[in-house]
């Protein structure tokens, strides 16, 4: 069934945190909700870019700047101690913040980039803020991607192939962490579900959309000329950030059941209005999205919330 934004009700009283919101589909998404009344915590890297973004958001709610680097576990529980500190519940956590690509990089803690910044950040942000979520039956959005279908996550994967992947496929790592996300979510909605919590769980996927993430990508790849006509290009054929930022504002919308799973419907789900869908399979069988959730917490060294 087709979903307007008008459908999103106001959002006075509730509060959110959304990862990566200086930038693309999560300042989007702060935009819309800040412009509603919600009270959003953009959660950057970068506090000095995330002043400015903060800068551009109008409207009856309300925000504020706090830093979180994903892909450095004690950034995370400092975020985390920072949040439970000043707050006694958390409406929604947008687990947003991602990247793409690049070269093979080890975090502070020895894990691969990018599985560490777009599912290990995000498993341990879950964790730590669940009090908060629990406190006001709260949601946790999981920002997936198309690129999930391309995921090779198992029953059979190992703790190797999340921290260090070897031979390193840039890639395909990207596509395993869009499927963690998916296997992620659906497994949180599973559990929560069973324990009787009143969190939910929704996975979302902004389709393709202009934002900093192929301009990023082609920059690390070394080509910093060819940034400019990225975004050009992007601009042209692109759906924008605003569009691509629909999916999780729908996966905030109460109407939407946990585990559920939205983005675009059309041209292959690159573009299109936000629309629930089947979750692909890749992200739907229980013994990966178990395999994944036991790995995750031997590599964070502590049990997952439910
Ligand atoms: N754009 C698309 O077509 C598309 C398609 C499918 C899925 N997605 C997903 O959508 C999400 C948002 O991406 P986007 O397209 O909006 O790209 P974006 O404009 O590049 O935004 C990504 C955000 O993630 C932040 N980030 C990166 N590493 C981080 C870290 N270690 N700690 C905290 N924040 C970090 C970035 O911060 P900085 O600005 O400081 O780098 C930025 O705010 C990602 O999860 C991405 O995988 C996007």
């Amino acid at each position: 069934m087709s979903w307007h934004p008008r459908q999103l009700a106001q959002q006075i009283g509730r509060s959110f945190v959304i990862t990566g919101a200086n930038s693309g589909i999560g300042l989007e998404a702060a935009r819309d909700l800040v412009a509603r009344g919600g009270d959003v915590i953009l959660a950057v890297r970068d506090t000095r870019k995330g002043e400015q973004a903060r800068g551009t958001l109008t409207g009856q709610g309300t925000s504020s700047v706090l830093e979180l680097d994903l892909a450095d576990l004690d950034s995370v529980a400092a975020f985390a101690k920072t949040v439970l500190a000043e707050r006694t519940g958390l409406s929604a956590l947008v687990c947003n913040a991602g990247v793409m690509g690049g070269p093979f990089l080890l975090t502070a803690q020895g894990f691969e980039r990018q599985m560490a910044t777009n599912h290990l950040g995000h498993a341990a942000l879950v964790s730590a803020l669940w009090p908060l979520l629990h406190a006001a039956g709260g949601r946790v959005v999981m920002v997936s991607s198309i690129a999930a279908r391309g995921g090779r996550l198992s029953a059979g994967t190992t703790r190797q192939d999340l921290v260090e992947p070897a031979p390193y496929d840039g890639r395909l790592v990207y596509q395993n962490t869009k499927q963690a996300n998916l296997l992620f979510a659906q497994e949180l909605a599973r559990r929560a579900g069973r324990a009787g919590s009143p969190v939910s769980a929704v996975a979302a996927h902004p389709g393709v959309s202009a934002t900093n993430l192929f301009p990023r990508l082609v920059q690390e790849l070394g080509q910093p000329r060819l940034v400019g006509a990225s975004r050009v290009a992007m601009n042209l054929f692109l759906q924008s950030a605003q569009a691509g930022a629909l999916p999780t504002l729908r996966a905030l919308d109460h109407a939407t059941p946990s585990g559920a799973f939205v983005g675009p419907a059309r041209f292959g789900q690159v573009r299109g209005r936000p629309e629930l869908l089947d979750v692909y399979p890749t992200g739907k069988d229980p013994a990966a999205a178990a395999r994944l959730w036991e790995l995750t917490e031997d590599i964070l060294g502590y049990p997952l919330p439910v």
